[in-house]
């Protein structure tokens, strides 16, 4: 197997398509906000469609939303190789979690058109709904549908915490789709991605080889105890919980520390009524735990929920606790990943194999097709933060491996 091209992605370009889009939901703070089928989601999406459709690329869309542009090979016979993430973000996210992997395809796509380059596959870019999760849990939603792990009407009722449904802000936006989740086919998918922590840049390493992702499950809670007055309530008295959710975080952080290379965390917390002379009543809290061994995650949810539960009862407040989500680890198809090597060896970087601590559309897209990702170094490793930054040469390697292992790949098709 050997890449048949010299072919050579623009960096310049690139960077030019991640600032021009970082604009649509551009903070302060230099990161985006662009929650998943919001009116940023749309602009971008409007931006995405019209760029594919200018290198003549057909872009179809599914009934949840995902995009795919692809351009035709020299095989009619054969489905497309996809390269793909997501252009959804945070709410204080960075320019390149997801984006790169999008728009890093797209540079793929225009070099190729500009060569006039003839693949004997063809290739497509996709565009997957919530990724993130953040607006409607769980995270890969939409490729979970595509995958067959969710069904359309599971997403469509998705709801964010103001109560608006998925399914309602993809019709709002013009984004549901007439092709059934799953019909648009492709035969193999490669997504790059910024690596969202330190070891590349520790390692001084250009490219992540990544072999798997690990295991995640998403937990929701809801305390009740009793809103009473701060002044007037005895301290041996109080149904306070806000304090035993406070106990509650610190005891899954220790589980977190238990179980290394496991991480356990609190993101989301809401406390009602939230008045600084009320006793706080009910709290809302979500827990991710993951590790990279189902078995240990097992242990983790085990432990978590003994903890949990006896603080409960300590406390005097009822627990509702709720899995919400479970994603098991996943393991990467290794003729994808020699495509990958083969196109780090082309293109001369220094590499490392490595895992994914981040959730990613491929996991769920490696149970329907041979699915990759290629990762790029991110400064501190920070990620899910405005200050995520990666250089424009470090997106450029990216892009510069998916095309070479993108076409790797294509030459075994000749
Ligand atoms: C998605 O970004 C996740 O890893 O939660
Ligand atoms: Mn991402
Ligand atoms: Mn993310």
């Amino acid at each position: 197997m050997s890449a048949k091209s010299n072919l050579v992605i623009n960096p310049q370009r690139l960077w030019d398509s991640l600032m021009e889009t970082a604009a649509f939901g551009g903070t302060p703070k230099g990161g985006i906000k662009r929650l998943t089928v919001s009116d940023e989601d749309k602009r971008v999406r409007d931006w995405f469609k019209a760029e594919c459709e200018k290198l003549g690329c057909t872009v179809e869309v599914d009934e949840v939303g995902n995009m795919f542009a692809t351009r035709p090979g020299k095989r009619g016979d054969m489905a497309p190789i996809a390269m793909g993430s997501h252009l959804d973000t945070q709410p204080t996210g960075g320019k390149f979690d997801g984006v790169l992997g999008v728009l890093g395809a797209l540079e793929a796509m225009r070099t190729l058109v500009d060569m006039g380059y003839e693949t004997n596959a063809p290739i497509m870019i996709a565009n997957w709904t919530n990724e993130e999760g953040s607006r409607f849990a769980p995270a890969m939603l939409c490729s979970g549908v595509y995958a067959g792990v969710f069904t359309p009407d599971f997403a469509w009722s998705r709801e964010d915490r103001q109560g608006i449904k998925l399914g309602d802000e993809l019709e709002r936006i013009g984004y549901k789709g007439k092709h059934k989740a799953g019909a648009v086919k492709f035969s193999s998918m490669f997504e790059l991605h910024i690596e969202q922590g330190p070891i590349l840049e520790a390692e001084n390493k250009v490219v992540g080889v990544v072999t798997g992702v690990q295991g995640m499950r998403w937990y929701e809670i809801t305390l009740k105890g009793q809103e009473s007055h701060t002044g007037a309530t005895p301290m041996g008295l109080r149904k306070n919980a806000l304090l035993a959710a406070a106990k509650m975080i610190d005891a899954i952080n220790e589980i977190g520390f238990a179980h290394l290379p496991g991480v356990a965390s609190v993101g989301l917390i809401e406390n009602r009524p939230n008045s600084r002379n009320v006793v706080p009543g009910e709290v809302f809290f979500t827990i991710d735990l993951r590790h990279p061994d189902e078995a240990e995650l097992d242990k983790m949810e085990k432990q978590y929920r003994l903890a949990v539960n006896k603080i409960a009862e300590e406390g005097r407040v009822s627990i509702d606790e709720k899995r919400i989500w479970n994603s098991p680890a996943v393991k990467f198809a290794p003729e994808l990943i020699a495509c990958v090597r083969e196109g780090v060896a082309q293109a001369g970087f220094t590499s490392r194999d490595m895992a994914s601590g981040a959730g990613h559309d491929a996991a769920y897209i490696a149970r329907v097709a041979p699915t990759t990702m290629i990762f790029v170094p991110c400064l501190g490793g920070i990620s899910h933060n405005e200050e995520e930054s990666t250089t424009l040469e470090e997106c450029a390697a990216g892009a510069q491996v998916l095309l070479n292992a993108v076409l790797a790949h294509d030459a075994t098709y000749s």
